[in-house]
């Protein structure tokens, strides 16, 4: 049943029976996904199943052959790209899997496009860059341009782009993919504390377990649905319970759980 209102208790973002080919290509055949206020949820399964095509889904920037995206419980994947495109811009933070920052420009005026563009003038913009900058531990690096940095601070900056407006969901798409594991992890570690702090919740795509470990939960694709049959076999667990929604609580502390839920 599709949600009709949007507070702690119902899913801040969520897609039913999605649908999506490419030409003879069934890449998902209804997924049904769902993720509450400041919840940190995994979308694990191995390449060329559909976590990419998920996730453009669920932010709008792809539409699908049928089923429905709700967003604050109201339908986004229906609406013309004016309206997604704004919903993307104050609602919403992409991380993207291939990396679109902009090279040419610094740390600090990558990271506060997304206030630029929703209106925030520019001494607030900046102070609330930098706020994220420090948060994240790269502040020193603001005033350089993007292709002065390293990946591991790269990453962070999209990731500081991606939080910078107190999205209600970023959508991470392996946001360590690039990275070696330590430089990762460190990465990984600043997104959920960052996101945590402002009750931002995170869609986070990937293939690689010790990532998904830093997780409230995870989603595991196979052949184009979700697999919860394999997803409790690989976790050892009886059939999980129901999916329920986090306690609506102030933001839990950014810690690494201890193992799958
Ligand atoms: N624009 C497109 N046109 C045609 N086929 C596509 C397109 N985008 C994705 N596909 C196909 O859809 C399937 C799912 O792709 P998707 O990018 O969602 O996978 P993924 O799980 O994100 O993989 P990876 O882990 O490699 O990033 C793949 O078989 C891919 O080749
Ligand atoms: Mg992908």
């Amino acid at each position: 049943m599709a949600p009709s209102s949007s507070s702690q208790n119902n899913p801040i973002l969520s897609g039913h029976n999605l649908k999506k080919s490419y030409g003879s290509t069934k890449v998902l055949k209804g997924v049904d996904f769902e993720i509450y206020p400041g919840e940190v949820v995994a979308v694990m399964g191995k390449s060329g199943s559909g976590k990419s095509t998920l996730l453009h889904l669920l932010g709008g920037l792809l539409t699908p052959d049928s089923g429905e995206v709700y967003l604050d419980g109201n339908r986004l994947d229906n609406q013309k790209e004016s309206i997604r495109s704004k919903q993307r811009l104050n609602r919403l933070g992409f991380v993207f899997q291939f990396g679109d920052l902009v090279p040419e420009l610094t740390v600090a005026e990558n990271v506060e496009l997304p206030l630029r563009l929703n209106g925030t003038g520019a001494t607030k913009a900046r102070q609330q860059t930098l706020a994220m900058l420090d948060r994240l531990g790269i502040k020193d690096q603001a005033d350089k341009r993007l292709s002065e940095v390293s990946g591991g601070q790269a990453q962070r900056a999209a990731v500081a782009r991606a939080l910078v407006h107190q999205p209600a969901v970023v959508l991470a798409d392996e946001p360590t993919g690039s990275l070696d594991q330590t430089t990762g992890e460190l990465a990984l570690e600043a997104l959920v504390g960052a996101a945590k702090a402002q009750n931002t919740a995170v869609v986070l795509v990937t293939h690689d377990i010790t990532v998904a470990a830093y997780a409230d939960r995870d989603v595991l694709l196979r052949d184009g649905a979700v697999d919860t049959e394999l997803h409790d076999a690989l976790a050892g667990t009886a059939p999980a319970a129901p999916a329920t929604p986090p306690a609506p609580t102030s933001p839990a502390a950014p810690t690494k759980p201890e193992g799958q839920n």
